[in-house]
Order: structure tokens, then C-alpha cells, then sequence
């Protein structure tokens, strides 16, 4: 595959002058409008500095990674919709504020996806959680569907979907298809990921112009491997077991 031009950026806080920020590799843009990348901050630059090195040890990689993914989490909330609502406070006052309106669910593609479960809980109190494990096959080397456990009303809810890295876009496309066949709508359905490979986030946002991707980083691209690069290695053996 060919690998993109990475952009350098100086990062750092506003009171620094350009020149006085350290320059730093931030994510590649990419053209689909249903692709959103996190600001490139300092902070998140330097999370993400943390797990792509490779003498990170697990329990670092676990606490960093799940940093950012409590970025994710809390943008991916911004894209649900909001109504009204006006309450009072204790002193007697009114304000008019906003409540989310509908019901949600997590749904993670196993078992790197599974990763991002806490990071949900901890900002949507008691959130149902389904699973999809898509692997591939064997004999025709394609994705395939090996078992999913959704909320039967998954129909109704909106869907956040849950994986980390974003390769070829393989495991990602036939998810959505699941919850397609369940019913779900396409803009219903946010897809909620660490690092993509930009062939990977471009060929996700054209087939499902609907579907919200929200995404940490955009990367140079693919390996022979389909590793990203320079990516972080393979996110479930770094989370689960090294
Ligand atoms: N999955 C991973 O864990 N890492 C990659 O680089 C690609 C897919």
C-alpha cells in the first residue's frame, strides 16, 4: 500500500509561540465529512506518544490508551442528539439546558474492541454492551461473522461501535453490516476508534457516508502485514497479555 505524507505541526499550549512548540507528527486529514479527528493537542499527542512506543509496558499501555479513549468517548457523545430541558436549581433559579434524548448501547468487535467497554461505563451509567467477533476465514481469507450478542431492542437505540484500530476496514465494514440487518440505521451508528490507516478510514467513510467515524488519529498507512504504521503493534496482545 502506499503510505501518505505524514503532516508535522508545532503542538503546544497557545501562549508559546509557534516557534517555541516542539513539532510533533499529527494525523493525516482526510476528505470524508463524516470523519471526525480529534484536536491534536498537546495532550492527546503526547498520550498517544506513550502507546505507540514499544517499551511501554502493559500497565502504562493499558492507562494511557484508556485515556484517550475517554476522549473518544466524550466526542463521540457530542454527535447524539439533545432536547430541551429546563430545570431548577437549588436557589430557586431556572436554566435551560439540554438532556440527551434516546436510549444508546455499546457494541464492541472482539476482542481489541472490548478494550474500550470501561471507558463507556464510566461516562454512560449502566449502558447496555453487545458483541460482534468477526474473524477471518480460513479458506476464502475474507471477514466472517463468528458470533454477535446484541440488545434485542438494538434497533431502537443509538449504536456506539467499539474497535481501536481501524486496518483495512474489513472487520469494521461487516459490523456495520450486522447492525444494518438488525435493524439499525446507518446515522445511528457512531464508530468509535483509536488510530486508522487512512485507506482504512476512507474506504469505512465511503461505503457508509452515514456513519459517524470518530477517530483519535489518521496514520501514514499499511504495512505488508496490514499493520498500521507507524501505529502501536497489535492493540489486544499489548492490552490483554504483554
Ligand atoms: N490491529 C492491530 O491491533 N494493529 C494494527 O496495526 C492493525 C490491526
Amino acid at each position: 500500500s502506499t503510505l501518505e505524507k505524514t503532516p508535522s505541526r508545532a503542538v503546544g499550549p497557545t501562549y508559546r509561540s509557534e516557534d517555541e512548540k516542539p513539532t510533533a507528527t499529527v494525523s493525516t486529514e482526510v476528505p470524508q465529512s463524516n470523519v471526525h479527528i480529534l484536536p491534536q493537542s498537546s495532550q492527546l499527542i503526547a498520550l498517544l506518544s506513550k502507546i505507540r512506543d514499544k517499551d511501554t509496558d502493559r500497565a502504562d499501555f493499558i492507562f494511557y490508551s484508556n485515556r484517550i479513549i475517554r476522549l473518544l468517548v466524550e466526542e463521540g457523545l457530542n454527535h447524539l442528539p439533545t432536547v430541551e430541558h429546563s430545570i431548577t436549581t437549588p436557589v430557586g433559579h431556572t436554566y435551560s439546558g439540554v438532556k440527551f434524548e434516546g436510549k444508546i448501547c455499546g457494541v464492541s468487535i472482539m476482542r481489541a474492541g472490548e478494550a474500550m467497554e470501561q471507558g463507556l461505563r464510566d461516562c454512560c451509567r449502566s449502558v447496555r454492551i453487545g458483541k460482534i467477533l468477526i474473524q477471518r476465514d480460513e479458506e476464502t481469507a475474507k471477514p466472517k461473522l463468528f458470533y454477535d450478542k446484541l440488545p434485542e431492542d438494538i434497533a431502537s437505540r443509538w449504536v456506539l461501535l467499539l474497535d481501536p484500530m481501524l486496518a483495512t476496514g474489513g472487520s469494521a465494514l461487516m459490523a456495520v453490516e450486522v447492525l444494518k440487518s438488525k435493524g439499525v440505521p446507518e446515522d445511528h451508528i457512531l464508530f468509535l476508534n483509536l488510530i486508522a490507516s487512512p485507506e482504512g478510514a476512507s474506504n469505512f467513510a465511503e461505503r457508509f457516508p452515514n456513519v459517524r467515524v470518530v477517530t483519535a488519529f489518521v496514520d501514514q498507512g499499511l504495512d505488508e502485514k496490514n499493520y498500521i504504521v507507524p501505529g502501536l503493534g497489535d492493540f489486544g496482545d499489548r492490552f490483554y497479555t504483554m
